[in-house]
């Protein structure tokens, strides 16, 4: 049973970490959120207040780019995989509208997608795992075995992404959260760096038409017949 790096790239909300958490524990793979990585930063950036200043003068970036430190870990008691930035677990804090709305502008620096380039490649050298984003089937691991790309309609998943906010007791209307996911997937679409493109060689999941499980009994057989 050869291991292999699937990945997993798509729309904005098309239901990628759902697959990919649910890929993970099938296979016994190791998941990497790398949306998660761009939203730390994000973090990060809003907390020293880059967006007030200078984000765009990216020297005042250089220097917490330099020892960025990224874990993935599994939590046993939420049943899924939280991501540490410089050892503090930020999965919660990162989901937040301020963040969704500002981590397309990071995504854009050609110096923060360089250096989170690296980290993601050097993941690859275990195999065994299952990572999703925009660039990884593109940029990241062109040569992976097995590439998804993840669509639906932006109603179905600004809806989605509502009842999720909704669920966490957020008081954000649908409206707006149907804006952020549009604003994402133009910025994403349309940056110059490593845009959020379909490869050639992917397999296309319209996630608004298939439901989770079928989608992963889907890709499960895709597996076996690679094998
Ligand atoms: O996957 P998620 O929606 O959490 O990603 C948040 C944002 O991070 C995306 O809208 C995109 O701007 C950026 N991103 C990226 N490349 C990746 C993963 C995410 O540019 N591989």
């Amino acid at each position: 049973n050869q291991k292999m790096i699937i990945a997993i790239d798509g729309y904005s909300a098309s239901g990628k970490s759902t697959l990919a958490q649910n890929l993970s524990k099938k296979l016994k793979y190791t998941y990497i959120d790398t949306g998660a990585m761009y939203r730390s930063i994000t973090l990060l950036a809003i907390r020293k207040k880059m967006f007030h200043s200078d984000l765009w003068n990216i020297t005042n970036f250089i220097p917490f780019l330099i020892n960025i430190n990224f874990q993935f870990k599994w939590n046993n008691k939420l049943n899924r995989t939280d991501i540490f930035i410089n050892k503090e677990n930020v999965q919660s804090e990162i989901r937040s509208i301020e963040v969704s709305n500002k981590v397309s502008l990071i995504a854009r620096i050609p110096e923060i997608r360089k250096k989170l380039t690296i980290i993601q490649k050097n993941f690859g050298n275990k195999k065994g795992i299952v990572m999703d984003g925009r660039d990884i089937g593109s940029n990241i691991f062109p040569q992976s075995e097995l590439k998804i790309f993840m669509k639906g309609s932006i109603e179905v998943r600004s809806y989605r992404r509502f009842e999720y906010f909704k669920k966490k007791g957020k008081k954000i209307s649908y409206e707006e959260v149907k804006k952020n996911l549009f604003y994402r997937d133009m910025m994403d679409l349309y940056r110059r760096i490593s845009p959020l493109k379909k490869p050639k060689d992917s397999i296309e999941i319209d996630s608004t038409l298939i439901s989770t499980e079928k989608q992963l009994n889907m890709v499960v057989q895709l597996i076996e017949n690679i094998r």
